[in-house]
């Protein structure tokens, strides 16, 4: 898909925020762990979203999806064996541990995702190890297997890995009589998400968004019913463009209390008031930064492409460090291309100066790097066209609907 951007807008209006991508993942790989009626609301409908859900119905769960409400009837006769699928979503390894705890054995495709870095799945599988599961990888499937449950197991995370926290607190909720205490835990919203939904369908599990996860393994789950939180990343993604074009922005839906990058902006000078339900973005003048990302409650790792792009819009020169991925730089030369004065230093942090950005002839990678390209593209001096632009439709619902709100005119070239 090529988009033809028109420069020179500035992001202003009001948008409501969906339901997080990364919430909804996570909880919908869990519905493997019940065979009774779930009724999960505000699921946004992005194309991440559908491939988790093709991946369920091949595993044996009748679930249907429209208007963002997502309904699954009782399901029976679960299997594991995914491994034909060809996954693109890194998520798609949330259902290794499930499935096999619950059919005694699962096959799964290596998890696709952003190519935003080598991303191993070694601390999923130390973990699924400790608890009893014999894990083997051929080529490029993965299978595990369901051996000798322990009574008792500790598992300290080596890194705080989002996935792996999810995964293995999944896996370990539905491990009738095992004791499992996770720690060095991610601590995102998202997980905390996770867990309240767990725990409604019957799951023993307290501590997610603190340090440690302890959980009761129970022998089944009934059904639920659960609303999935704003979508925090795609907030903060908004409020970095309004800011970055001095613009007046009101982002309703997500809470708050997610918004734990908030406060690094207003340091810098953005003029942001929250209330309970939605955020209000004043034009405000930034000073040059030094911010690092890292696991929650540090800065989102999913907005640095992002403030890589707003540090062209301060009065000086700001650095950008990347302390999550190894290679989430992929935005960099898209911004060179247009103008950006950006500089590798060493291997994780860049210097960006003041610039001034005019339109160019741009490629999407990932998913939160073609976001910032879009952005950028809207603000600068100039048209923009934007190459392989349907990657954006992976994680930002009803896009064409938002931007329209907000003055950014997208045109679609071709659907190729
Ligand atoms: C989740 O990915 C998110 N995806 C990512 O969002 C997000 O960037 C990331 O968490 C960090 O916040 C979903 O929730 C679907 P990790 P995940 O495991 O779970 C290393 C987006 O744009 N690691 O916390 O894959 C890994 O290589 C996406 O919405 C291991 O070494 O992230 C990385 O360097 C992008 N071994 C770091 O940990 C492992 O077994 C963080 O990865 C697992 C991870």
């Amino acid at each position: 898909m090529i988009a033809k951007v028109r420069g020179n807008s500035k992001i202003e209006g009001e948008i409501t925020v969906s339901g997080a991508k990364n919430s909804a993942l996570p909880i919908l790989a869990s519905l493997v762990l019940t065979s009774e009626e779930v009724l999960i609301n505000r699921v946004p409908e992005i194309s991440d979203v559908n491939e988790i859900l093709s991946m369920i119905r091949v595993a044996g769960i009748q679930v249907t999806f429209s208007d963002n409400e997502i309904m699954v009837k009782s399901s029976s006769n679960l299997k594991g064996e995914l491994g034909n699928f060809d996954s693109n979503i890194r998520a798609s390894i949330l259902l290794l541990g499930p499935l096999a705890a619950r059919t005694g054995h699962a096959e799964l495709p290596y998890p696709g995702g952003c190519a935003i870095g080598e991303r191993p799945i070694d601390i999923h599988i130390e973990g699924l190890n400790k608890l009893g599961f014999l894990i083997s990888e051929k080529g490029d499937r993965i299978e595990a297997t369901l051996g000798k449950i322990p009574k008792e197991v500790k598992i300290k995370l080596r890194f705080p890995s989002v996935g792996a926290t999810e995964h293995l607190m999944m896996t370990a909720a539905i491990m009738n009589g095992t004791h499992t205490e996770l720690s060095n835990c991610a601590k995102e919203p998202e997980i905390v998400d996770l867990q309240n939904f767990l725990v409604s369908m019957g799951a023993k599990i307290k501590g997610a968004g603190i340090d440690k996860i302890e959980i009761e393994g129970v022998k089944a789950f009934h059904g639920t019913t659960h609303t999935i939180i704003g979508d925090r990343i795609e907030a903060g993604t908004y409020i970095i463009a309004a800011l970055a074009s001095k613009g007046l922005l009101k982002v309703n839906g997500a809470s708050s209390e997610t918004f734990n990058f908030i406060h690094e902006l207003k340091k810098i000078g953005a003029q942001i008031i929250t209330n309970e339900d939605h955020v209000l973005v004043k034009p405000s003048t930034l000073k040059p930064f030094k911010i690092s990302t890292g696991p929650y409650p540090e800065f989102p790792t999913d907005l640095q492409p992002q403030l890589t792009f707003l540090a062209c819009y301060t009065n000086g020169t700001s650095e950008v460090t990347e302390k999550v991925f190894e290679n989430r730089f992929w935005h960099v030369d898209e911004l060179r291309k247009m103008g950006a004065s950006i500089e590798k230093i060493g291997d994780r942090t860049l210097r960006i100066k003041q610039s001034q950005l005019h339109g160019a002839t741009l490629i999407g990678k990932n998913l939160r790097e073609t976001a910032t390209v879009l952005f950028a593209a809207a603000i600068a001096d100039g048209p923009s066209r934007i190459e392989k632009f349907e990657i954006i439709l992976r994680g930002y619902e009803k896009i064409w609907d938002k931007l329209k709100k907000i003055g950014v005119e997208v045109d679609i070239l071709d659907q190729l």
